[in-house]
């Protein structure tokens, strides 16, 4: 096999993949593709076996069943190309605290072959690439938890590898250094890179990822886009629209009148699928169809009845509602 000849589709093809550890089964039959060029989110709570999935892949734990491609290379006979081509950062940070920033990059670069000037050019680079060229000479014994973090991932990335993995490259660090790990993985991905990517931190991975994966169990509960992946569990979102409770007085209903009869006329709205009026905070709590919804419809029936609007507020789903509706548990 080369690493031209393969589907581009399945850059990486994971196919019914087991592993146990003595009695625990921690990967379970798990299928999965990920595409060239693409960052591709892995998400799961504690124990549900993504760590265990990205280190067979990169090629640093057997595993019992199943099959695994990179590039069209098979990992039960052709580890070597694939270990060659990819980058992991792993979540355990993997750094040595005697070295220097610049002595614990260049050791990994070395590890992938690379020497003389162009292992000085690409371990400089990967530094100023997560913001620590002026800390070049500063011992990792010395750094940060942040700092580590993105030591770690400089170590994973200065060989250039055409596919990265990181597992969980933001735990612990604060929002500058996290905001700078995200534009990281974005210029990677730029350079042409495919991204695996592991987070608990459920914004993080909205943001980035192009496509997701939600794994629980050592088994796959999900596969698709932001959009697919909410799509699954919400399609109904609920605004809550605040009325005025002074009514103009020139009006010939009662505000109540003119309440109730904005209800059913919003019930009638083929998006809307409820209605609740809440005299105590005086709010409308409308439940619409998430997919089509058009909000300035609804507030122009209110406007009609000249109901005064105070305040719109609109709950969004979110990954992390998905989540807990596909595997009935919190991430963390
Ligand atoms: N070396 C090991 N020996 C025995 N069991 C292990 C080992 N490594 C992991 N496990 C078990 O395998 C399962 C999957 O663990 P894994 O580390 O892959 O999960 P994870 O999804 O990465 O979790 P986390 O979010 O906590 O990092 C867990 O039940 C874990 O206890
Ligand atoms: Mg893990």
């Amino acid at each position: 096999m080369s690493d031209t000849n393969y589907d581009t589709d399945k850059y990486v093809e994971v196919m019914q993949l087991t592993k146990r550890y003595g009695e625990t089964l921690a990967v379970d039959n798990l299928s999965f593709s990920v595409a060239k060029g693409e960052i591709f989110g892995f998400l799961g709570p504690n124990g549900a076996g993504k760590s265990t999935t990205l280190n067979i892949l990169s090629t640093l734990l057997d595993y019992n069943n199943g099959h695994v491609k990179v590039a069209g290379y098979d990992l039960a006979h052709e580890a070597k190309q694939i270990k060659e081509m990819i980058g992991l950062v792993p979540q355990d940070i993997a750094i040595y605290d005697i070295l220097t920033a610049y002595e614990n990059v260049a050791f990994f670069a070395s590890l992938y072959g690379l020497r003389g000037k162009e292992l000085k050019e690409k371990t400089l680079a990967a530094l100023e690439f997560v913001g620590l060229k002026e800390q070049q000479k500063m011992r990792a014994a010395k750094m940060s938890g942040g700092m580590k973090r993105r030591l770690n991932i400089a170590c994973g990335i200065a060989h250039e590898p055409k596919l990265i993995v990181m597992d969980e490259p933001t735990v612990g660090v604060d929002a500058q250094s996290r905001e700078l790990i995200m534009n990281s993985i974005r210029t990677l991905k730029e350079r042409g890179a495919t991204i695996i990517y592991t987070s608990h931190y459920m914004p993080e991975v909205q943001e980035i990822c192009d496509r997701i994966a939600i794994i629980d169990k050592g088994r796959l509960a999900a596969i698709g886009t932001k959009e697919e992946l909410l799509a699954i569990v919400t399609d109904v979102k609920t605004v809550t629209i605040a009325i005025s409770q002074s009514s103009a007085q020139n009006q010939e209903q009662t505000l109540s009148d003119r309440i109730t009869h904005a209800t059913n006329k919003l019930k009638d709205m083929p998006d809307v699928k409820n209605v609740i009026f809440n005299p105590e905070n005086h709010t409308l709590d409308i439940d619409v169809d998430i997919r089509h919804s058009d909000i300035t419809l609804i507030l122009s029936v209110l406007m009609a009845e000249n109901l005064s609007i105070l305040d719109v507020q609109s709950e969004s789903a979110n990954l992390e509602t998905t989540f807990l509706a596909l595997t009935g548990r919190e991430l963390r």
